[in-house]
């Protein structure tokens, strides 16, 4: 079966999963870390290269204080009680996001776990924490534009291959997969650049109930799908089959 490279996924449905079950919203959180605690490891044994997990989102911060405070609670709470099996799952994590809202506390923790796993060579788990995808390039603008003013890249230089490696995500392909469970079909600020070709895969299924059968069907729509990027449908299938030995 073909594999995606990298698989994004927004983790949506933890409030309502909840909220069916009579219990308080942050309940459905707790439940989502051991999903995401599955995830890691299914993507693992199948071989994906990067997982990138929507934790956060820069708007979630509208959300009710008392929830913002228990979401960055489990926050570190999972990363103190992951790093150690994510490191024996050579597992390499990485934070995205403008950490820079998170507090002292909360900011050192992330600076320590990515230096814990920084060896790891195996599946790289990135977790975006007060992320946004509009977020993500302006401060790669501000990143290129630093480096014109300091006289280091002309303008002309200015690639898509340039935005591409100063974003949170540079030097990791951009997402094959792009999953939403929760049943909204929107992207939600999520990996907007890097998510231009990929492809989307939504499922009802709420993230708690997100279990390695639900994970395996996503694998497999993708599997069946043909990626054209722009080519006809007949020209995908003989270069994806290695027929052809010049471009139509
Ligand atoms: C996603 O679940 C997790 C976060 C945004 C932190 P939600 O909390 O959005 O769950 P619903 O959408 O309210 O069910
Ligand atoms: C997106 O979910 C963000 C995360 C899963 C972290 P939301 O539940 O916050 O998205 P909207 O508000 O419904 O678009
Ligand atoms: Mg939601």
């Amino acid at each position: 079966m073909k594999i995606p490279r990298h698989v994004a996924i927004i983790m949506d449905g933890n409030g309502r999963w909840a909220q069916q079950r009579g219990l308080p919203r942050i309940s459905g959180h707790k439940a989502g870390v051991e999903t995401v605690r599955a995830a890691v490891e299914q993507s693992v044994r199948s071989g994906i290269e990067v997982l990138t997990l929507f934790a956060f989102s820069s708007e979630n911060w509208r959300r009710p204080p008392t929830e913002v405070r228990l979401l960055m609670d489990l926050f570190m709470m999972a990363l103190n009680r992951e790093v150690k099996r994510l490191k024996r799952n050579d597992v390499k994590l990485r934070i995205i996001g403008d950490s820079t809202a998170f507090s002292d506390k909360l900011q050192q923790r992330i600076v320590e776990v990515q230096q814990m796993t920084a060896d790891c060579q195996g599946l790289t788990l990135q977790i975006a924490a007060n992320y946004g995808g509009r977020w993500d390039v302006v401060q790669a603008a501000r990143r290129i534009s630093e480096k014109v003013e300091a006289g280091l890249i002309r303008t002309e230089e200015i690639t898509e291959e340039a935005v591409s490696r100063q974003l949170s995500t540079g030097g990791f392909p951009d997402p094959d997969l792009f999953i939403r469970t929760g049943g909204e079909q929107r992207l939600s600020n999520f990996l907007l650049w890097q998510s231009a070709y990929a492809e989307i895969y939504f499922t009802d299924t709420l993230w708690p109930d997100f279990n390695e059968k639900a994970f395996e069907q996503a694998l497999e729509s993708f599997a069946g799908r043909q990626r054209r990027f722009g080519r006809t449908s007949e020209q995908a299938r003989l270069e994806d089959n290695g027929e052809m030995d010049q471009p139509v």
